[in-house]
Parts: C-alpha cells; structure tokens; sequence
C-alpha cells in the first residue's frame, strides 16, 4: 500500500463546535475524533439536536470548529472545499423550479463557465446514472418527491466529488421509496467510488448503507460508539430480514441506552 492510500480521507482531531448565540454558548459538539478512509460509505446516526449537520457543515467546511482539527486527505477542509472535493446533499432536494431537470443538474458545471455541450452530455449521463432516463427536459415540479431527490444527488455529483456528503437525504420520503432510494444509491456508489457520509435518524437505513455507524449522543453531542456492519456487499434488499441485521439493530439500539 502506497502512503498516500494510508491517510485517511478524512480526519477530525477533538473537535469541539460552540455556537455563540445572544442568549447562550451552545456546546454542539464536544471532543469528536474520527477518521473516514477513501471509498468508506459511513452514516452519522443519532437523535435530534445530537450535532449531526454540524458535524457535516464542519466537514464541508461551511463552518469553522471552536476548537480540533480538521484534515481532508492530508489538507484543511478549507482547502479540500476550495479543490472542490465535495458534493452536497440536502433533506429538501433545493431545485429550481423554473430550471429544467438537466438544467438543474448542471448549473454547477454552468457556474464555472463548462461549455454547453459538455454540461448537457453529463447531464445525460448522471440523469442514466440515477435511473431518470427520459426526465431531462421535466421542471423539477413535474416529478415526485424521490426523484426529485435523485436529481438533487446528480448534481451533487456532477462536479465528480470525491467527497459525498449527504444531510437525511431521504427523511421526508415515505418508507418504500426511501428503501429503494437506498438500493439505488449503493448501486451509484458502487459505480462513482467515492467517499460517502450519509446522515440519518434510522438505525435500519444506517445499518443498510453503511461500512460503519458513527453514534453520536446529545447534550452535548459527541461520539457514542462506533459500529462496524460486516454485512457483505452488493446488500440485498433480503438482508434486512436477516438474523445479523436484527442483530446489528439491537446493538445499536444498546449504544442509547443509559445516554
Ligand atoms: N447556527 C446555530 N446557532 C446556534 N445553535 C445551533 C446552530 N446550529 C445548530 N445549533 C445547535 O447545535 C445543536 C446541534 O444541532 P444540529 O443541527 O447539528 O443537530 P442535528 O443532529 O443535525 O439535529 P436534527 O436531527 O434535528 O437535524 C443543537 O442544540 C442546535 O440547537
Ligand atoms: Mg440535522
């Protein structure tokens, strides 16, 4: 193995995240030390208000931690974000409505000036990838809730982010969709290759997803446990019926008691 393939893809030193607002300093995370290697599909798991999107921002770089270190393959997440390392997923897909689908997909590339044929070729490519063939001339408000989802995660990945981070992409969708929007996005990770972390209140969706669960308790937020899923790849939709799965759960569920 190579040094470079050694250095996490990222890795966070005791960080600490006060929010100062007028009425009180907020402790929103506290001493979190974790590293992510390239290629890892890992999910911040937790209840309300335990510092997740936090943790997210301050790996985008979006905020600045109070306190720690932060190192994204070997730099600062200010200048992994300046290298464009990242792509963003939302809980609401955030689109355009005035955009067609294509178009929202490709605004990114539009902002740094790709030509046209370029952007509307990847376009195409991303709208396959996600498995929306055939939408590309649609306004966002012509398709359901999951894929316009779908479309929010192929422009995301349009900037061919190395990094991809993703805020409960799926919490406002209901459960069968949102079981398929699982399936589908390991199948395109499995093809981009990139290093994913994935928020989310669902022990299951984690479970599904993940190489390993990051645990994180409130009050204030920190890590509580983390939890390798030995669950072999390609996942089958089978899976979550099976014995390890519930067990996995149960282990989980274990990690909040007595927070
Ligand atoms: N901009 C801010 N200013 C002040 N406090 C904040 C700010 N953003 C978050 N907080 C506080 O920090 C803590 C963590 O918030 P965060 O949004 O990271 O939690 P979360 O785990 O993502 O919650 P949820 O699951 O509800 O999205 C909460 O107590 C929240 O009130
Ligand atoms: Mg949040």
């Amino acid at each position: 193995m190579s040094l470079a393939a050694k250095i996490p893809e990222i890795q966070l030193d005791s960080v600490e995240m006060r929010y100062r607002t007028e009425a009180a300093d907020v402790l929103a995370l506290h001493q979190v030390s974790l590293d992510i290697a390239k290629g890892e599909f890992v999910s911040l798991l937790g209840p309300s208000g335990c510092g997740k999107t936090t943790l997210l921002r301050l790996m985008a770089d979006l905020i600045t931690p109070t306190a720690g270190d932060i190192r994204v393959a070997g730099k600062s997440a200010k200048e992994a974000r300046l290298a464009q390392k990242y792509g963003i997923v939302f809980q609401s897909p955030v689109l355009y409505d005035w955009r067609k689908v294509k178009h929202n997909i490709t605004l990114p590339l539009e902002l740094l000036g790709v030509k046209r044929s370029v952007r509307e070729e990847k376009a195409l490519e991303l709208l396959e990838l996600v498995g929306l063939q055939g939408f590309a001339d649609k306004y966002p408000w012509q398709l359901s809730g999951g894929m316009q989802q779908r479309v929010a995660i192929a422009r995301a990945l349009s900037m061919e982010p190395e990094i991809l981070l993703m805020d409960e992409p799926f919490s406002a969708l209901d459960e069968f969709t949102r079981e398929r929007l699982n399936e589908e996005l390991l199948s395109v990770w499995s093809k981009v290759q990139s290093t994913i972390v994935f928020v989310t209140h669902s022990i299951p969706e984690s479970i599904f997803l993940s190489d390993r669960v990051f645990v994180l308790s409130p009050h204030p937020g920190r890590l509580s446990a983390v939890v390798d899923i030995p669950l072999p790849r390609p996942r089958t939709p089978q899976m979550r019926n099976s014995p390890e799965f519930f067990e996995l759960v149960a282990r989980i569920r274990g990690s909040f008691e007595g927070v």
